[in-house]
């Protein structure tokens, strides 16, 4: 039996709540869903995930859509300090992990200023979840010794990932890239001219975790916006996925979902 402690009065809690299957929220993040008064979860938290919350929490979305902040950063910040100065325990709910392209650090810097007590609760990352969908490995210790995590996403609202690299792009690296815009002829052609090879393998992944994944696999050079599902999308350059093999992935997929109709 595991003792899982309370969401505590005052506390804030940064909770990953992973790719979007509750399958893949841990224990932790769960007990926390369950038991906190106040959630403020991002654009990308699942419903099914914000299901699990207890009936009387008070749910306040504070998702940011396209880049257009419907609240900003310190509209968020002031929530936490109003509700956690009032007693109640506060989870601030990220889709994958919080400490990944998640503004965590202006969180954590304002939580620091007003001396209120928080925790970060770690969740899968896209880039993990996107992996063990495709069965594609990261790293390889025949091809693969590093794995980049970046963005095509500036703060600035500039989609270009060349200035983020001086110099050659490094040999034998697993690329992923959050957040990649909508241009990936653009983005491809960035990586290209930044010293990957055009036929790299590159696969965008729509949505993944949910039943409306969807998978482009091309090459740097084929790679097309055309073919690439809605977002959120993720693009992994590097690890050879197998056609084939996603294809026979969606079929299995497809087969089990119909049984369990
Ligand atoms: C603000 S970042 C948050 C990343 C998150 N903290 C993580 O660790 O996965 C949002 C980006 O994550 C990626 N993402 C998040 N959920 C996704 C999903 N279910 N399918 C594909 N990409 C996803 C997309 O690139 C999206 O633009």
């Amino acid at each position: 039996m595991i003792s899982i402690p309370d969401a505590a009065a005052g506390h804030v809690y940064l909770v990953g709540a992973g790719p979007g299957d509750p399958a893949l929220l841990t224990l932790r993040a769960a007990h926390l869903l369950k038991t906190a008064d106040v959630i403020l979860p991002d654009d990308l938290v699942s419903d099914e995930i914000l299901s699990l919350a207890s009936p009387t929490a008070n749910i306040i979305s504070v998702g940011k859509r396209c880049g257009q902040p419907r609240i900003t950063q310190a509209g968020i910040h002031e929530l936490l300090l109003e509700h956690a100065s009032a007693g109640s325990s506060v989870i601030r709910l990220k889709s994958g992990d919080p400490l990944i392209f998640g503004r965590a650090g202006e969180e954590i810097a304002f939580l620091r200023e007003h001396r209120i007590p928080f925790e970060i609760v770690s969740g899968i990352t896209t880039a993990f979840a996107v992996a063990a969908s495709l069965e594609a490995t990261l790293t390889d210790r025949t091809r693969a010794s590093k794995l980049i995590l970046a963005t095509a996403h500036h703060a600035a609202g500039k989609v270009a990932l060349t200035p983020s690299w001086s110099g050659a792009f490094p040999e034998e690296a697993t690329l992923v890239i959050y957040m990649p815009g909508r241009d990936f002829e653009a983005l491809a052609a960035d990586l290209i001219a930044s010293g990957i090879a055009p036929g790299t393998p590159a696969t965008a992944v729509s949505r993944a975790s949910t039943s409306e994944e969807q998978v482009h696999v091309a090459t740097l050079e084929t790679l097309r916006s055309s073919d690439v599902g809605p977002a959120p999308v993720i693009l992994l350059v590097g690890p050879d996925v197998d056609k084939d093999a996603v294809r026979a992935i969606a079929e299995r997929r497809a087969n089990l979902a119909a049984m369990a109709d």
